[in-house]
């Protein structure tokens, strides 16, 4: 199985993230093969070539930040041609923090879900069962907060990591049987 985690993080919260997830992507299913890049790098090759694509992104000004938007406007040539259909897709974020995960955390994993759907695949949302879903979970998936209570910079939690590590099991687990 290939993964690709395709993410955009200009201070390294959303990085942190994405390696979560392909940590808790790989301890779930070893044998599985999980490229992790810059949204900036990846080709349509790229996303044609994975079995599962993980799309993450800093919520910057309500939404996602223009260098994953650019690649999911770029791959509009692959929905003419339904290059995607069938795959499976996840979604995380990280926000700054005014207000549970950021202003717009639930609406930017929303439009990504969105979008994978547009083109066909099979979108996995984050079931609130799972471990470390408490502490960084939302329906639509894992989620960070960097920010500290006064607004300023910070680290994801532990917990957010977690997050991303159950998530990343959960994807790998229900991509398996999927693509079985
Ligand atoms: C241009 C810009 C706009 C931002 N807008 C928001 C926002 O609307 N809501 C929010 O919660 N955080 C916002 N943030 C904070 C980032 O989402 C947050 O710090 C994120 O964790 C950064 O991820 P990174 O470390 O991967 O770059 C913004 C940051 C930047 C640089």
């Amino acid at each position: 199985m290939d993964v690709l985690i395709a993410y955009h993080s200009d201070y390294g919260n959303t990085k942190k993230m994405a390696d979560a997830i392909a940590a808790g992507m790989r301890v779930a299913n070893p044998a599985l093969s999980a490229k992790l890049q810059t949204a900036e790098v990846t080709s349509l090759n790229d996303l044609v070539a994975a079995d599962v694509i993980v799309f993450g992104t800093p919520v910057h000004m309500g939404s996602m930040a223009w260098q994953l938007k650019q690649l999911i406007d770029r791959a509009g040539k692959l929905w003419m041609e339904g290059a995607l259909e069938g795959k499976v897709a996840g979604v995380f974020a990280t926000g700054g923090g005014f207000g549970g995960g950021g202003g717009g955390v639930e609406t930017t994993m929303i439009a990504l879900h969105s979008n994978f759907m547009e083109h066909g695949l099979i979108t996995v949302g984050f079931p609130k069962s799972l471990p470390g879903y408490a502490d960084g979970g939302l329906q639509w998936g894992p989620y960070g907060r960097s920010g500290n209570h006064e607004g300023m910079p910070g680290s994801v939690s532990e917990g957010a990591l977690a997050a991303a590590r159950s998530y990343g099991a959960h994807l790998a687990e229900v991509a398996a049987k999927l693509l079985d």
